[in-house]
């Protein structure tokens, strides 16, 4: 446990400097290892007491340092205590290293091992309601959506782990005019088996037939509207056939949703809240808050002079409701139903702005709750085609990640007898799509390229595969032969400190993407756990090592294997045992 040695060095602080340790807690750091040989394992910055108040900003900040590191004697647990540039250095005992952190992984624990630590102590642990993927019934499901997917369901996975109350919630589009094309459409390109064999892409191919009608039909124009205007008040013959596309749609897409490891709790919808979005209207018109404007729309004037200057339109001039007037019902009603703490929306950043918006609004209406609310922006991908072409079904990127990844293994004579090879190929290129999408920070756009993500070499999610299925078999191959007798002293080689300093840094790596959301800390984190484990591949051999070295070993293997693994769970990858 990382926090053991936290709290000794936090404790030698506290005692020094006449302070509760637990101040001490975050502003130790794991050393991030380099290659080369590095001795110490934590960091305490002086500019950090200073900012914290602990020590005076005044007087030259090195002798402050080199004072302090003098004072802090060195004990049993921490070896060495030196200063360094602002900053003093900590070197833990290397058999209490090995142990502390590996111990808890015998007899099959250790799967808390990060999660548990007391950095998490100040974090507020509550209900979190995380709103992502989000398609729109009939028509494409485009790479954002995709991208909202993955990301909504690490936001999840991760707050999950933390100890929060998640709620999973899909907001599908499964309101507006394309329904009234959709209908209007349905009785002259419809078909109820095609509907029955391939919904989506029947849905899909019925509403672009008839759109493109309707650019030069006024007919079939008339006809969407008469539809929709049905909708709108709830006439039952138009409703059933609207009910019918969305469990069609939601059925099918729970099963492409189950395919890459995702779930939700609740398929809640644009629709649920055309009633409560006229409310809102009615609520904001009574307070004054919603002006009428010289188109005659209705808007909320969100400038900070109240001169208009900056508006936000609710109401359509001829009364309908807006996409955001529905985002703002939605959103007091989710309040009231699963009194949340937080609350993350996930979609693209081209939402950033309506975002703002609601939650502005929100604030407005006298909604102090909506300061808990958090949209997670990101960017573009650009060129995820296919081989049949662009991607317009979630399903099709699916098959072609498996089809190319059952090629690669193929290919490869690494690849291992499999029980069930489409479904490694499946895991594996699923986790390559995460990666390749997690790499970076969520805001940057990127370029697609199946080639470069399904790369077995390099920083990529076939390599985390590997990388777990080579420890797998490595375990597998000396079953029975980790005993319970675990000697850590025997871990003295330099590749074995260092995949313990890198493990010193899990938490904190937990702790920075819980603080802003990205994915990038945890994958760079694997990623360089991997690169480290293939090291020890090479230079700490099981085989041919006297037993207790080997065991000692096992030890440090299966340690990792099990912070891998967790990790990947926690990115949504699904950890492979054999491929
Ligand atoms: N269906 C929307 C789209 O495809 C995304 C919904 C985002 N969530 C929200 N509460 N507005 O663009």
């Amino acid at each position: 446990m990382s926090c053991f040695f936290r709290r000794s060095i936090a404790a030698k602080l506290g005692r020094t400097l006449q302070q509760s340790e637990d101040v001490f807690i975050p502003a130790l750091t794991a050393v991030n290892v380099i290659k080369k040989q590095q001795a110490a394992d934590f960091r305490l910055s002086l500019y950090a007491l200073r900012i914290m108040g602990i020590l005076p900003s005044s007087g030259d900040i090195q002798l402050q340092t080199e004072t302090l590191a003098s004072q802090l004697k060195q004990d049993s647990v921490v070896e060495d205590i030196s200063a360094g540039s602002g900053v003093i250095n900590f070197k833990v005992n290397r058999r209490l290293l090995a142990e502390k952190l590996l111990e808890p992984f015998g007899k099959g624990g250790g799967d808390t091992f990060g999660l548990d630590s007391e950095l998490f102590n100040t974090l507020k642990r509550g209900t979190t309601l995380v709103e992502y993927s989000s398609p729109n019934i009939a028509k494409k499901f485009h790479a954002g959506h995709l991208r909202s997917t993955i990301i909504g369901n690490f936001i999840a996975n991760l707050k999950q782990s933390l100890g929060h109350d998640v709620i999973r919630m899909n907001y599908l589009g499964d309101w507006g005019m394309q329904f009234g094309l959709l209908g209007a459409g349905f009785g002259q390109f419809g078909c109820v088996e095609k509907l029955k064999e391939n919904p989506l892409q029947h849905l899909f191919e019925v509403y672009v037939r008839v759109n493109k009608e309707a650019e030069h039909k006024e007919d079939t124009k008339q006809a969407a509207r008469d539809f929709f205007r049905q909708l709108e008040q709830h006439e039952s013959q138009a409703m059933s056939l609207w009910q019918q596309f969305r469990e069609i749609t939601v059925r099918e897409y729970q099963h492409i949703y189950k395919r890459l490891g995702v779930h939700f709790d609740v398929y809640s919808g644009e629709s649920f809240h055309q009633d409560q979005a006229q409310e809102v209207v009615r609520l904001l018109q009574s307070r004054g808050l919603l002006k009428t404007s010289e188109k005659g729309t209705g808007v909320v004037d969100l400038s900070p002079d109240g001169d208009m200057s900056s508006v936000c339109t609710l109401l359509r001039s001829d009364g309908t409701t807006l996409y955001i007037t529905r985002d703002i019902a939605a959103a007091i009603d989710r309040k009231a139903k699963y009194c949340f703490d937080e609350m993350i929306y996930v979609t693209d950043k081209s939402q950033e702005h309506h975002f703002s918006q609601l939650f502005q609004i929100l604030l407005a209406m006298g909604h102090p709750w909506a300061g808990g609310c958090r949209h997670v922006p990101f960017g573009l991908v650009q060129g995820m085609k296919t081989r049949t072409g662009e991607v317009v079904f979630l399903e099709d990127v699916l098959d072609e990640a498996r089809a190319r990844m059952l090629h690669n293994m193929s290919q490869s004579n690494t690849t291992k007898e499999l029980e069930n090879p489409e479904d490694t190929a499946e895991k594996v290129g699923i986790g390559a799509l995460i990666v390749q999408d997690f790499k970076g920070p969520l805001l940057s756009d990127y370029k697609f390229d199946w080639d470069r993500i399904l790369q077995a070499q390099g920083d990529t999610g076939v390599f985390l595969q590997y990388t777990h299925a080579r420890l797998c078999s490595l375990i597998q191959r000396n079953e029975g032969m980790e005993a319970a007798t675990f000697q850590p002293s025997l871990l003295r080689e330099q590749t074995s400190t260092i995949i313990l300093q890198h493990l010193l840094r899990y938490d904190e790596v937990l702790y920075q993407s819980a603080q802003d959301l990205q994915p990038k800390h945890l994958v760079n984190f694997l990623l360089k756990l991997c690169h480290l484990i293939a090291s020890a591949h090479r230079e700490l051999p099981v085989k041919g090592s006297p037993q207790d070295v080997a065991q000692a070993r096992l030890r440090l293997f299966s340690g990792t294997r099990s912070v891998l693994a967790n990790g990947m769970r926690i990115l949504g990858i699904i950890p492979v045992n054999k491929m």
